[in-house]
């Protein structure tokens, strides 16, 4: 006979635990894709500060055990948190307060196929994850979020630069395909070629696409998209100013406020 528990004694699913902080602060993900940062740089905290401003759901888009959507929900934000790793979810709902539950939603979705509703967020993060994807899966997903977007929403993106990471010693190389008119002079078709013999390489993805803030800025005006900031976006704690590309720019039609 099944034994009879107790409301208390019925387990809840159990989050993966989160993996220590690196000393450089940053924290690995569980999927091989990068560390999140424990710091927020500038455009993910505007990010956070818009969400807390505007009525609608906002979305934080490869949120990974959601530094920036904790944030936004500390500001009075409404978040769909999404990433490609439902662990990551796990850990993130894990983590949020009775006070905010109601304003979160986890989704599981992967760029560039990911999709929801047109017009359904007032503002939209994707912060460090478009430099895992090639170029055309850059854009596809960068005009996809102007669909996603009411009219008059923001998008917040931050993506890696050359100029950070193993790959920094490529910066120049960058900086002459960049010239001569390649419109993804950052691709990296193997990134093995630069990582150090002692980090492991199985199950990473090969490639990465790190940019500067110029070439996100491009694909949000290809997109439609009204740029109203383009920049190197860095960490006050970390001393790399141009660790990150980052862009601001909003969804303006005609009929927008
Ligand atoms: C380097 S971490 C960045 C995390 C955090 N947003 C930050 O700024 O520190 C990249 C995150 O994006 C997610 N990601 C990478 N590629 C993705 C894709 N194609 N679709 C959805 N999420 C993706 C990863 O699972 C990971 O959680």
């Amino acid at each position: 006979m099944e034994p009879k528990l107790s409301p208390d004694e019925i387990s809840q699913p159990v989050a993966p635990a989160m993996p220590k902080v690196t000393d450089q602060g940053m924290i690995p993900t569980l999927n091989n894709k990068g560390f999140m940062t424990t710091s927020l740089d500038p455009v993910s905290t505007a990010f956070t500060v818009y969400a807390g401003q505007v009525d609608g759901w906002c979305l934080d888009l490869g949120c990974a055990y959601g530094i920036a959507t904790l944030a936004a929900l500390e500001n009075g934000a409404k978040i769909v948190a999404c990433d490609m790793e439902q662990g990551h979810i796990d850990v993130l709902l894990s983590k949020v307060g009775d006070a905010a539950k109601d304003r979160i939603k986890g989704s599981v979705g992967v760029m560039p196929d990911v999709t929801f509703e047109d017009q359904s967020f007032a503002a939209i993060l994707c912060s460090r994850a478009l430099h895992f994807l090639n170029g055309q899966d850059i854009e596809k997903t960068v005009t996809a979020m102007g669909h996603w977007l009411q009219p008059g929403g923001k998008v917040f993106l931050v993506a890696d630069t050359p100029y950070t990471g193993f790959w920094a010693r490529g910066a120049k190389a960058y900086e002459q395909r960049k010239a001569e008119g390649d419109p993804w002079p950052g691709f990296i078709p193997d990134v093995t070629v630069y990582l150090p013999e002692t980090s492991p390489t199985k199950n990473i993805m090969r490639y990465l696409n790190p940019m500067d803030p110029d070439i996100l800025a491009r694909v949000c005006r290809d997109a439609g998209l009204v740029v109203e900031q383009a920049a190197f976006s860095g960490r006050p704690d970390r001393n790399f100013a141009n660790a990150h590309a980052g862009v601001i720019a909003r969804r303006s039609d005609e009929n927008a406020s």
